[in-house]
């Protein structure tokens, strides 16, 4: 085996890829007109969450990858001149501020086409013109973070930054579900909340599976990644398969997972979407006292229906 080599002053990341090109099949009819990313948890589209979680591990310049049908994304970033308009002149400050403050100044935001939805390693390939040479976070738009203890993205920055390896976000699932999931196969045990990584296996049963470390949407990558997603060939399901990138990087550069230290919603499914909305609004003090009595109500008779019949 290679001993793994990694770059000796790993570059700073401050570029990330949004892929946001897949179809969204699972929300249809919801998502035939409206890209999945701007469906909304309370009142701000998942693609925005994933914008802010971004910018606050250190991100400035964002590429988003589209694809047909999914200009409302570009609208939502875009400056709303009429609107800005129509609310300053109403004396609505508090929603001009909503609408104006979307995309902080100094974060710059590229929208790159991806013509047919070829896979999530054709995906993050569609921002090589615009990554370069420079390492760079890659941030599914479907998995909704929570920051409350502290943000993930950043600490996976930081480690990139010290170790100059390549970064991938873990959460263990139960051994159950690893069939689910891309899995990591350790190369040594977990310190300080990370692990180093000699390989990822996709999907395996829970008996064949090397770890219960699952991959989810965030990862931090060399570029050398960039340069193999070029050569890349159709692999599982005829997709371009960003595993595969990253398996032959884990085994000439070494690789980490950071093990998930938050709550992670994965919107793009529609029990983990409606999780996401109830753990947000929850949090929302308006929200909150008002909802919390329905919810009770509702899962009191969701519970009486469930209940066997008395004889
Ligand atoms: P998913 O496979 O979960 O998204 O990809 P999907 O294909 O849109 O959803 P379903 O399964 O049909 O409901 C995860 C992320 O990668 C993007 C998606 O937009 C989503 O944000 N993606 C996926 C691309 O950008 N291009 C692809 O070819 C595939």
């Amino acid at each position: 085996m290679n001993t793994p080599t990694a770059p000796v002053t790993p570059r700073k990341v401050t570029k990330a890829i949004i892929p946001a090109a897949g179809l969204g099949t699972r929300f249809l009819p919801a998502t035939k007109a409206m890209p999945k990313e701007m469906l909304t948890v309370v009142n701000k589209p998942i693609i925005q969450y994933a914008l802010e979680e971004a910018y606050e591990a250190g991100i400035r310049e964002f590429i988003i990858i589209t694809g047909r049908g999914k200009a409302a994304m570009e609208n939502h970033f875009d400056y709303p001149y009429e609107l800005a308009d129509t609310l300053q002149k109403k004396g609505k400050l508090a929603e001009l501020e909503l609408v104006t403050n979307v995309v902080p100044k100094d974060a710059r935001i590229y929208y790159t086409r991806q013509g047919e939805p070829l896979g999530l390693g054709h995906a993050v390939w569609c921002g090589h013109t615009i990554t370069g040479d420079d390492p760079f976070a890659v941030l599914l738009p479907d998995d909704i973070l929570c920051r409350n203890n502290g943000n993930d993205l950043k600490r996976m920055i930081d480690l990139y930054e010290t170790t100059g390896q390549s970064v991938v976000l873990a959460e263990e699932v139960p051994a159950e579900r690893t069939s689910n999931y891309g899995i990591c196969d350790p190369a040594g045990p977990v310190a300080g909340g990370a692990m180093p990584i000699k390989g990822f296996v996709e999907k395996p049963k829970p008996e064949e599976a090397p770890s219960r470390c699952a991959i989810v949407g965030r990862y931090v990558l060399s570029p050398r990644h960039m340069a193999l997603l070029a050569n890349g060939k159709p692999g599982k399901g005829g997709e371009i398969q960003l595993t595969d990138a990253m398996e032959l990087v884990a085994k000439d550069e070494g690789f980490q997972a950071h093990l998930l230290q938050n709550p992670r919603f994965d919107c793009g499914d529609k029990v983990g979407f409606q999780m996401a909305n109830l753990y947000f609004a929850m949090n929302d003090p308006y929200i909150a006292p008002r909802l919390q009595p329905f919810l009770q109500q509702t899962a009191a008779k969701y519970e009486r229906r469930q209940a066997p019949r008395e004889a």
